[in-house]
């Protein structure tokens, strides 16, 4: 059904379960055309030393979801958390970190080259006040790190679309202006950027308003760039009688990316409550802990099959 609105609908994967639960693993290509490694492809489990890549967990799945016809999204080249020891343990030279990140960026593109449709190659560098997060590739680097990453991205592989993702600025705040300022400053200097990823965890509580992500997603459109939603999760006080509420927010956040021809993937971060990094009694994905669909699949599909005004 995304696939005749033009959008791809993803989930975030994990090798493990993918391995040791065959319902797990049935699921994923029977709902979903398009796939995120979880975990990894973040620096800290690809990398156990400067100058080992560890790429078996996720050449296991880029080769399921390729054997399954699907696309995947890398997911992240450059990132706060998750990284290793060997690089937050000490203080690099500017000269040192370059070649570190320009090596990573090579290396993990060059591999995947032309596997992988879309990487998240900056995440989250922004902190909520606008500001740029503090970072071991800030201090080494300076602001120019996010540019240079976007460069090197797009020497390793000129086909693959580039994005930065981050979180809490899908609607319209001070992060969210910043992100934007952000990126119409990369574009107006030619950086290769592609994409914006919002990646909507989402409370049950305080849903974004669906005005302001239309919003948002327009102007950021207007720099002729994509926008996809990357890691949407609903999170619930795990009372069954929230299900209705969390469905009306899924919806709604499918419905503003199907009225953004900028829009062009809707992707959830996980699909089953049994493995979540929300924790399972926040309730917060499409399936229930034994594979059931829960209202938000449904009202998913019926935004799917309902005509845009
Ligand atoms: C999370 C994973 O889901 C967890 O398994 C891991 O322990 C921590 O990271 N934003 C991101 C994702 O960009 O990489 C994070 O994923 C969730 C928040």
């Amino acid at each position: 059904m995304a696939e005749q609105r033009g959008i791809l609908i993803g989930t975030a994967v994990e090798p493990l379960p993918l391995r040791a639960d065959a319902d797990y693993a049935q699921t994923i290509p029977r709902e979903f055309n398009l796939l995120t490694s979880e975990n990894v492809l973040k620096m800290g489990p690809l990398r156990p030393d400067l100058l080992t890549y560890y790429f078996q967990e996720a050449d296991f799945l880029v080769d399921f979801a390729e054997s399954n016809g699907m696309k995947v999204r890398g997911h992240t080249l450059v990132w706060h958390n998750q990284l290793p020891e060997w690089l937050t343990n000490r203080t690099y030279s500017p000269s040192e970190m370059t070649w570190i990140l320009n090596d990573h960026i090579t290396t993990v593109m060059d591999h995947y080259k032309g596997r992988i449709w879309a990487w998240d190659v900056v995440n989250e560098a922004v902190l909520d006040d606008g500001s740029l997060r503090p970072t071991v590739f800030l201090q080494a680097l300076g602001p120019e790190y996010i540019e240079k990453a976007f460069r090197w991205a797009h020497a390793a592989d000129p086909d693959a679309l580039l994005f930065y993702n981050d979180y809490g600025a899908e609607g319209l705040n001070e992060k969210s202006d910043a992100i934007y300022t952000l990126v119409k400053d990369l574009v107006e200097r030619d950086v290769p950027i592609d994409g914006v990823g919002l990646q909507m965890h989402v409370d049950i509580a305080f849903p974004p308003n669906p005005a302001d992500v239309a919003a948002n997603i327009l102007r950021l459109s207007a720099l002729g760039l994509q926008v996809q939603i990357t890691e949407m999760d609903v999170v619930t006080s795990g009372d069954p009688a929230d299900a209705e509420r969390q469905a009306e927010i899924y919806a709604e956040m499918l419905q503003v990316c199907l009225e953004a021809p900028a829009c062009t993937a809707f992707e959830t971060w996980g699909f089953t409550d049994r493995y979540t990094w929300q924790g399972t009694q926040t309730a917060p994905l499409l399936f229930d802990a034994q594979y059931q669909p829960k209202l938000a699949y449904f009202a998913l599909r019926d935004v799917l099959s309902r005509p845009t005004p």
